[in-house]
């Protein structure tokens, strides 16, 4: 029997180091009991971060529809897959079974593949949280297409960005879709897109809302008509281990987004491995995750991680304050939710309104809580343990990102003793570092220092889409033979690993990774606007805001402020998305900057955050007098 379900503390020690000093034989054995291969491995790991280059279960050959669908009919046939709650609680839920999922892919699959998609072409889909966007995601993954995810809320801007950086040939949309009492308009969004994406040739469109929309002739079809005609089943297309699975874009500290590439068979293995153990999975669970299926976590803990334990996976179309405040806790009693799955500045932002919300509900249904996405704030954390798990159930704080795919660093409820603000042990098979600014590794406990990762595991991204140079140099070139994540972390007395926070020019706004630069070239393009720096600020309900420092050419300098400010937030809205948008915005005649001429964001920070006690050394600076300036006029 092998360690797929650890269910005690020492059991974790003991699987953990069997996985470290044996991860070929650990991980081996756990993808041989689990899952189902149409063609063995050869080799089950080949790394070398200089390259960098890793490949997990080499020559294996599978395909993960089988693993997620096929595989559970004769048992679960009838179970839900897809538990589906609309935006509207008037409107009914809808219970998708594994028999009724494999008939939606495969005619899904069947629509792709008439519309001329191959194994290997690029789809890009960008649709709300409704039962076709898991359903599209599965479809290509039946026919080895590879999904390319872009979260409904990125612009149009943003959208054509993505679909060109992969040469998308085909986009999967809705008319538009519906947010707490708002609706929006997607098709317009993907029309405006594809002015400047001429590789698409073909898009397929849901309704939902059931708005007046623009169809292209030939390019655009609806889709319900071509699944009603398509035929039901569909024979898996055989993938190798190491062919790419999805893209999905995240932000970088500079430049263009990242495409990150995450390959089959590791990925599956491994998400579902941590799936089972960190949300401590049993059959009759439900489990929700409130994440969009946007991001990681909803790739790989709505989808793939759940349906290949063969789980119910609630997919929520909403917001947590649509009709109320209550609405998280009312879906929670309703479907009798086990787990439940969010981030820290959704319970930020709950735990403001009033307690009734919570009390009203039944929640007794609830065995572990889990946070993703951001550091989770010790308020937070005991608001959720308190009045969300009543002291019963265990928090799971998961660290991990969508470069790693998978669940790095977490408690295992029920195992793993929690401590608040602490992501605690590392997943089994996961070796961390501490790095000091000299490269070397920090070892011992009470230490502090960069995150780093020191070997590799099944699920980590292979490389960014069309740029593997990028992709070395921003995570295997900082530190020799190390896996550099980014994050700053800190190790406790016993271990436990607190994640201190980004160390790059990555700023998380509501649990959304934003890189400074972007933003500042968008901002940079208004014709008042001579340049720009942005810095994070905490935030009690965001974690962190954006705080813009902008410097005007001479002819921005009599207009009207107010308006400038709405002007430059609607520039950001347009190219990157609503969710990059400047809280506050302080007009400055200059920047701190180092000889080097590079901007001190540092200072910037600390003004921004209205901690200036300490600013540490400006004699240095190439002008020092602006900083006077800049804090007499702070915001
Ligand atoms: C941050 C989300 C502290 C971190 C799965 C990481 C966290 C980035 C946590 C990745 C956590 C994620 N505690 N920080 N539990 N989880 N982060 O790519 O800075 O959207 O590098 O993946 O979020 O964000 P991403």
């Amino acid at each position: 029997m092998s360690n797929y379900h650890i269910k005690h503390l020492e059991e974790y020690y003991q699987v953990y180091r069997k996985s470290v000093r044996n991860p070929e034989a650990f991980w081996e054995e756990i993808a041989e009991e689990h899952f189902v291969w149409r063609k063995r491995w050869n080799n089950v790991l080949s790394w070398d971060f200089k390259k960098p280059e890793v490949k997990w279960f080499d020559g294996a050959q599978l395909n993960i529809t089988e693993n997620c669908i096929d595989r559970h009919l004769p048992t679960r046939g009838d179970k839900t897959a897809i538990l589906f709650e609309p935006n509207d609680p008037k409107e009914e839920a809808e219970h998708i079974t594994y028999r009724q999922l494999h008939q939606r892919v495969c005619k899904m699959a069947n629509v792709l593949l008439e519309k001329g998609i191959k194994k290997g072409d690029r789809v890009c889909i960008y649709l709300p949280m409704i039962p076709e966007l898991a359903v599209s995601v599965l479809a290509c993954a039946r026919i080895g297409a590879i999904h390319s995810v872009v979260f409904a809320g990125f612009s149009s801007n943003a959208l054509a960005t993505r679909i060109n950086d992969s040469d998308c040939k085909l986009v999967i949309t809705s008319d538009g879709s519906y947010r707490g009492a708002k609706t929006i308009d997607l098709k317009g969004i993907v029309d405006k897109a594809l002015e400047g994406c001429p590789g698409v040739e073909t898009v397929l469109v849901a309704k939902r809302i059931h708005s007046n929309i623009d169809m292209m002739p030939q390019r655009d079809h609806w889709l319900q008509p071509l699944l009603d005609d398509a035929y039901g089943d569909n024979v898996a297309e055989i993938m190798n281990a190491e062919d790419p699975l999805f893209i999905l874009y995240t932000s970088g500290s500079t430049g263009r987004p990242k495409g990150m590439v995450h390959t089959t068979a590791g990925y599956m293995v491994y998400t579902a491995y941590t799936f089972k153990n960190v949300f401590q999975y049993r059959e009759e669970d439900v489990y929700w995750c409130t994440a969009d299926i946007g991001w990681i976590t909803g790739h790989s803990y709505i989808v793939y991680g759940p349906l290949a334990n063969g789980a119910t996976t609630v997919m929520f179309e909403g917001i947590p304050s649509y009709p109320d405040f209550g609405r998280f806790w009312e879906v929670v009693q309703k479907h009798k939710v086990t787990q439940f799955y969010t981030a820290p500045t959704a319970i930020r932002a709950l735990a403001k309104e009033n307690l009734d919300y919570v009390e009203k509900y039944d929640l007794s249904s609830l065995k572990v809580l889990g946070s993703v996405g951001e550091p989770i704030n010790e308020e937070a954390w005991h608001w959720y343990n308190n009045n969300v798990g009543k002291k019963r159930s265990p928090i799971v704080d998961t660290w991990w990102q969508t470069e790693t795919g998978g669940i790095m660093i977490s408690p295992i409820p029920y195992v793993t003793p929690t401590t608040p603000t602490y992501a605690t042990l590392p997943f089994i098979g996961i070796q961390p570092a501490l790095m000091d600014e000299n490269g070397q590794e920090i070892k011992g406990n009470q230490v502090d220092g960069r995150l780093c990762i020191k070997f590799p595991w099944p699920s980590m991204a292979r490389t960014i889409w069309g740029d593997h140079e990028r992709y070395r140099d921003t995570y295997f070139s900082a530190y020799k033979d190390m896996y550099f994540t980014g994050d700053g972390a800190l190790r406790d007395a016993v271990g436990y690993y607190r994640i201190t926070g980004r160390v790059d020019d990555v700023i998380i706004v509501s649990g959304h990774n934003l890189g400074t630069a972007p933003i500042e070239d968008s901002i940079n393009e208004h014709p008042a606007v001579a340049e720009s720096a942005i810095v994070g600020f905490p935030h009690d309900v965001k974690g962190n805001a954006l705080y813009g420092y902008i410097i005007l050419k001479e002819t921005g300098e009599s207009r009207d402020k107010n308006n400038l400010r709405k002007e430059i937030n609607q520039q950001i809205t347009e190219q990157i998305g609503p969710i990059a948008k400047l809280d506050k915005i302080q007009f400055v005649s200059g920047l701190p900057k180092t000889r080097s001429g590079k901007i001190m964001r540092r200072i910037l920070r600390k003004i921004a955050s209205g901690d200036t006690s300490n600013l540490g050394d400006t004699s240095t600076l190439l002008n020092p007098e602006i900083v006077q300036e800049i804090m007499d006029e702070a915001l």
